[in-house]
């Protein structure tokens, strides 16, 4: 069944899922414990370690294994309880991993400025100047929008923070595997990625954190991850997340190449087989084999349905309820019309995916908003 929602989540890797399958056979000790099967799933989880470090030029130090993307998002946020300057400033299209943690914190007293996008997506790094108060602590702003693929001016953003001298925490979830990714490069102190978006297992995520940079853990007890995340750790996702960080990193120009190549037969198709199409996104900033496609006069949810008949699975970024569409927040942030906004699907391709699989997906969407 030909899979394109990749920035969903991806399949896991056979090479990912064989080394999980080893792993949890053979490695069963707890790695807290100080016995010889204990010091071997602490060996894997380091070695795990080790290679995901390497990949993004970071200090083994500086990674904090967690159970999710949203986990990781979450002890960034919710560490600001326990800091003086309680403001900060995020974007208007970030996910709701973040979003929605911002809006619980508010009754505790701690405010946000989510900063508008244009309509490609993107912020203003004027917009972050202005939004900065004397009371700032974080700035908090994703790299690579999950419902469009826009890519945001990071490092321009991250020099104002340093400027300012705030830290910078950045949601990388839809990043790696599709972008070089470096923290001598982008200077974030703290980036969130999550393992099942690069073809490695769900429930496992690692927060990058630079060196000296605040934080407090978001879940207490034992003193794993040196004591920023207690609980036992997941040693088989922990392995398996490990080795698709180096499948990325062994591949990446290879992956970023292929999902260019679909992205551009895909969008010669589609503008062919509907002409009416509108893209959404930034045409110079975006990540490749990620396309939001509007089909004026029609509604998503159907288009979705009609597709996933004919097994072609995609997304819409829009939510249905009760029979009606509500439109998507980031396309709102970005202005698009409403009647555009709900008959808008996003596809997302990936490494398993064939040139003629979307030439079909062309044909298929030509043939069900033609009829
Ligand atoms: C941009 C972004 N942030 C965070 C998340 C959440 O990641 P996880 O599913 O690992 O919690 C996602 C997943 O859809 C995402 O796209």
């Amino acid at each position: 069944m030909p899979y394109f929602d990749h920035s969903a989540t991806t399949p896991i890797h056979p090479a990912v899922l064989e080394k999980m399958n080893v792993v949890s056979a053979s490695y069963y000790g707890n790695p807290s414990s100080i016995h010889s099967s204990g010091r071997k799933s602490k060996a894997i989880i380091e070695e795990a370690r080790r290679n995901i470090a390497a990949a993004i030029d970071a200090e083994s130090s500086e990674i904090i294994f967690t159970g999710s993307g949203s986990e990781a998002n979450n002890m960034v946020l919710w560490s600001l309880r326990q800091a003086d300057k309680k403001h900060v400033v995020s974007s208007a299209i970030e996910h709701p991993a973040v979003l929605t943690v911002l809006q619980k914190l508010e009754p505790l007293g701690i405010t946000y400025s989510a900063l508008p996008v244009n309509n490609h997506g993107r912020v203003k790094p004027q917009d972050l100047q202005d939004a900065i108060q004397p009371d700032t602590g974080l700035i908090s702003i994703m790299m690579v929008n999950n419902e469009v693929g826009s890519i945001q001016p990071i490092k321009a953003l991250i020099e104002i923070a340093k400027s300012a001298g705030i830290p910078f925490h950045s949601d990388t979830v839809q990043t790696l595997g599709k972008i070089p990714i470096s923290v001598k490069d982008i200077e974030a102190d703290m980036m969130s990625f999550s393992a099942h978006k690069f073809y490695g297992p769900k429930g496992v995520g690692f927060l990058y954190k630079r060196k000296n940079t605040k934080l407090k853990p978001l879940i207490i007890g034992g003193g794993q991850e040196t004591s920023f995340r207690a609980g036992t750790e997941n040693v088989p996702g922990i392995a398996g997340m490990g080795e698709a960080v180096r499948l990325v990193k062994e591949n990446l120009i290879q992956r970023m190449n292929h999902l260019e190549k679909l992205e551009s037969i895909f969008l010669d198709h589609i503008q062919k087989a509907c002409p009416e199409v509108i893209i959404n996104g930034c045409p110079k900033h975006h990540i490749p084999g990620v396309v939001s496609a509007s089909f004026p006069g029609q509604r998503s949810d159907i288009l979705l349905a009609k597709l996933d008949r004919r097994s072609m699975e995609v997304s819409s970024g829009s939510a249905c309820g009760s029979g009606s569409v509500k439109p998507s927040a980031v396309l709102e942030a970005m202005a698009i019309p409403e009647d555009q906004n709900v008959s808008t699907l996003r596809f997302s391709f990936g490494r398993e995916n064939t040139e003629s699989e979307v030439i079909e997906l062309a044909k298929v969407l030509g043939v069900i908003t033609n009829g």
